[in-house]
């Protein structure tokens, strides 16, 4: 089964951005997760284009671009111009999921859509077989440092049933106080891709902490 750690860029120092790119060039992380916030579809804001494109010239593994956005129909084409190598909306954020899904596939990059915790896992099923991934937030979407939610277990296992009946090959990705103490058992429910921040950058070694997250 496909393991892999996406490390969330919102914790690291933003202050010495090339430096974060070496450390996650050298190690064992796969992706490097982008969290992409307006101010509108969450209460805050983080980044966007130039700091994508920036991070894009250092990092040689794939952006995992996560954008939490209204209306993320309107700025699927610069995101992938800047770099994204799989590109995450909300389907709450827009009117029109399958327009952003046919966007995003117009680029020739992957696909993901995601939900926060108190949306029905349910109303994914019609996009199961279009998309590449899907993110179940185990937090409310809009800041790093929170604590896992419990209930996303039993969400997850909702969604691996549904994947497995449509389309086997889709990942799922979850994303919010993902700890060492949770990684093995949501590995164990199926998760193939971990977003990690403050676990991973607050620790003392962050690449180490990336191989005993996949452990
Ligand atoms: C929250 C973001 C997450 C966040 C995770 O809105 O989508 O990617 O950076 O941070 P931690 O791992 O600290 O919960
Ligand atoms: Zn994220």
């Amino acid at each position: 089964m496909t393991k892999i750690i996406s490390p969330s860029m919102l914790s690291a120092d933003f202050g010495n951005l090339q430096a974060m790119c070496e450390m996650i060039n050298a190690s064992e992380a796969e992706w490097l997760h982008f969290d992409v916030m307006d101010g509108v579809f969450v209460p805050n804001i983080s980044f966007g284009f130039p700091v994508i494109e920036a991070v894009k010239k250092h990092c040689r593994k794939m952006l995992d671009v996560h954008i939490m956005i209204v209306q993320p129909e309107k700025y699927v084409q610069r995101f992938a111009k800047a770099g994204a190598g799989v590109l995450t909306f909300h389907y709450e954020a827009t009117e029109n999921p399958d327009e952003v899904i046919r966007l995003i596939r117009a680029e020739g990059i992957k696909v993901g859509i995601c939900v926060n915790p108190d949306i029905p896992v349910k109303v994914l099923e019609p996009f199961i077989e279009k998309v590449d991934m899907v993110l179940l937030m185990s937090v409310f979407a809009g800041f790093g440092g929170q604590k896992f939610i419990e209930e996303t277990y039993s969400r997850i296992d909702e969604l691996k049933e549904m994947i497995d009946r449509m389309n086997p090959d889709c990942l799922i990705e979850i994303d919010g106080g993902v700890t060492l103490e949770n990684a093995p058992k949501l590995f164990a429910h199926g998760v193939n891709v971990l977003v990690a921040g403050s676990t991973v950058y607050n620790a003392t070694n962050p690449q180490q902490m990336i191989i005993d997250l996949k452990c």
